[in-house]
């Protein structure tokens, strides 16, 4: 099946720029290093979820559907480009979060508000919870006649996935322009979607670039199983020949510190060095431990000197404003 007879709608300021990172890369004395600015991606302040929004409303629009249902944590990237995407295809937004009723107004939750969302706030951070709530919400606005679309958490389908298969087109028709060959991709992990979406990418464009995922709070095994899930997916959706295995898909959990959405000291450091070195900003839940991540791999050896990386900049950094007190201790 070609990407382009799948419905989407576009959402996204795309191409995204791939910026070289020259006094990053001198401050750690490893490889070439690029960044990938899906920070960049312009919807509501950008980041990843724009690239899959633009397939799931797709789909949305096609079946449709007039609400779209998601949920995430009170700082979720993802819910806010939610309610972003929703607002620019005229659909209303129904955001499932779990915090505190009393989640300070700052950040996504901020933002989640200004774009007119409707959000209900539940206490439970367990997944079962947070899809049994969608799915009472999905209830309730099929009785009073409407369409509602249910997005899981991180937007983690093949559908949502489909936007990092093109992104792999895109980043290495930049990459040929340059004349520079990628050895790798680190990017930060968490529902799978991003690493599932590159990692078929580079495989049906028959590159051998690894693409690493860096965890931002689960398990390496918890987050090879939701990554591996949505590639076996995505081969089915696209009629791929290939199967992957396990082993395939690299994924390091020692980045989380103290587990999701906690700051880790070596998070607040990375944040801070990409700030100072390249003007740079990457946010506290998952680019920071995602660069400290490609930092501590550096320093370990796990690139040469003659080595390209690219680091994929999955934007959130709505969710600084949010850290404030933690950032500036
Ligand atoms: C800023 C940011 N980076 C990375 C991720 C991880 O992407 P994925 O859920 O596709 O693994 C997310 C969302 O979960 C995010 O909001």
């Amino acid at each position: 099946m070609q990407l382009g007879a799948l419905p989407r709608i576009r959402l996204a300021s795309l191409p995204t720029p791939l910026e070289e990172a020259p006094r990053l890369a001198e401050a750690l004395s490893g490889p070439r290093i690029f960044i990938k600015r899906d920070d960049l991606t312009g919807l509501a302040l950008g980041g990843n979820k724009a690239r899959k929004l633009e397939f799931l409303m797709g789909e949305a629009r096609a079946r449709g559907c007039d609400v779209v249902i998601t949920t995430g944590a009170v700082q979720s990237n993802h819910a806010r480009q939610t309610a972003a995407a929703a607002r620019k295809v005229g659909l209303h937004a129904v955001l499932v979060l779990s915090g505190e009723e009393s989640a300070e107004l700052q950040g996504n939750l901020l933002l989640d508000h200004l774009l007119g969302a409707e959000v209900r706030v539940i206490q439970s951070t367990e997944q079962y919870v947070m899809l049994a709530t969608m799915e009472d919400v999905a209830r309730e606005f099929t009785a009073r006649g409407h369409r509602p679309y249910v997005i899981p958490s991180g937007g983690a389908t093949a559908v949502g996935a489909l936007g990092f298969v093109e992104a792999v087109i895109e980043l290495i028709s930049q990459m040929n322009v340059l004349g520079v060959k990628a050895d790798a991709i680190v990017t930060s992990s968490g529902t799978g979607g991003t690493q599932a979406g590159l990692y078929v990418g580079c495989k049906t464009m028959a590159s051998n670039i690894d693409v690493i995922g860096i965890s931002p709070g689960s398990s390496r095994d918890v987050v090879t199983r939701r990554v591996l899930g949505i590639v076996e997916d995505l081969t089915r959706l696209l009629k791929l020949e290939f199967r992957a295995h396990p082993d395939d898909i690299i994924v390091y959990d020692e980045y989380r510190g103290a587990g999701y959405g906690i700051l880790s000291p070596e998070c607040a450091d990375a944040i801070r060095l990409v700030a100072r070195t390249e003007g740079i900003l990457l946010d506290p839940v998952y680019t920071g431990k995602a660069m400290a991540g490609l930092i501590d791999l550096v320093r370990k050896g796990r690139f040469g000197a003659t080595q390209t990386v690219v680091f994929w900049h999955t934007g959130g950094q709505p969710a600084l404003f949010a850290y404030h007190d933690a950032l500036s201790r």
